[in-house]
């Protein structure tokens, strides 16, 4: 079916059911952050594995980013990916030479520190923008203002300036390599497009999505296209094969039955779940259950079982 056939098919019509979920406070995740990714799932990754179910084959995460989900989990199978080839191959790296993950942060460390900050800063960035690469962006990433690595669309030049934390000294980092590093036995790390990986999914898996939602969020993760419809048809295909798929939803993003001006297939998906919803906005909630988007919800989740 035509994706615009797609869209004008589902009719705004309400999900099944909606739950909500008490939840007292955030949960602490249990891995430190190896990496700084914006987006990511590290204060709610206890709580959105709480809704997976414990009977699954292989662990599927095909918008992979810093891996919180995926740290938290420590599935006993996995099939980690990401389209942006910079950031895999840290992953790579920590799988298959975690010495000289250490090293590439390490370097860039005393290079930093053993002149002025922001020169230094600037002249990894500069090598980064020559030719991007995973030791760069391992630096930077933790280096940077806010820890958000920023792509210009037009060239995906990384134009982030320095930040004005001190990162953090390469033994922390060395203990956070160690802490990832045996995670890793037990997956495979691809870098490919979300489609192709959910495509190697089997009946009795379980693939965890965290897509990029907006205009703004293709431009942070390195330009890449992205259809929020195109992951709602693999999502579809998906279910039809007996594969059980968890959508996060950014909570901003979120308004009705559209995410994004894209509406939510009707019949796609089971429940809804609200995380991070603290008891004020629980509260909220219960009083007036259609004013969600304005009160602060941190993100959501979509289930298709
Ligand atoms: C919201 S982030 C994921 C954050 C992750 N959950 C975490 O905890 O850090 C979205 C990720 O999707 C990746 N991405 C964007 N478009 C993609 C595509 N078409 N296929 C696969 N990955 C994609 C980006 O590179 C980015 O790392």
């Amino acid at each position: 079916m035509k994706q615009q056939a797609l869209i004008d098919e589902i009719a705004t019509t309400p999900l099944k059911k909606h739950t909500s979920v008490t939840i007292e406070t955030s949960i602490k995740a249990s891995r430190q952050q190896l990496l700084k990714w914006v987006g990511n799932k590290q204060r709610f990754a206890r709580e959105i594995i709480s809704y997976f179910p414990t009977d699954y084959g292989t662990y599927f995460e095909p918008f992979l980013g810093s891996g919180a989900v995926w740290g938290a989990l420590e599935p006993a199978k996995a099939l980690v990916s990401d389209a942006f080839a910079p950031l895999v191959e840290i992953w790579q790296i920590l799988q298959n030479d975690p010495e000289q993950l250490k090293q590439w942060y390490a370097e860039r460390w005393h290079r930093m520190m053993a002149g002025e900050k922001v020169a230094g800063y600037e002249s990894i960035k500069a090598a980064y923008n020559t030719a991007p690469n995973g030791a760069d962006l391992l630096f930077l990433c933790r280096a940077c203002y806010g820890g958000v690595v920023r792509f210009r669309k037009r060239d995906g030049y990384m134009s982030t300036p320095c930040g004005a934390h001190q990162p953090m000294p390469p033994t922390n980092f060395a203990n956070r390599v160690d802490n990832w590093h045996p995670l890793t036995n037990n997956a495979t790390i691809a870098h490919m497009n979300y489609a192709a990986a959910m495509q190697m999914a089997q009946a009795g898996d379980i693939i965890y999505c965290d897509p990029p939602y907006s205009f703004s969020q293709t431009i942070l993760y390195g330009a890449q296209s992205f259809h929020l419809a195109d992951l709602f048809e693999a999502i579809r295909s998906c279910k039809t094969r007996g594969i059980r798929v968890v959508l996060s939803i950014d909570g901003t993003k979120r308004s009705g039955n559209t995410i994004c001006n894209v509406s939510i297939p009707d019949g796609l998906f089971e429940r809804e779940v609200l995380v991070n919803c603290g008891h004020s906005m629980l509260k909220r909630f219960q009083m007036d259950g259609k004013t969600m988007q304005d009160e602060g919800v941190a993100d959501r989740l979509l289930l298709t079982y």
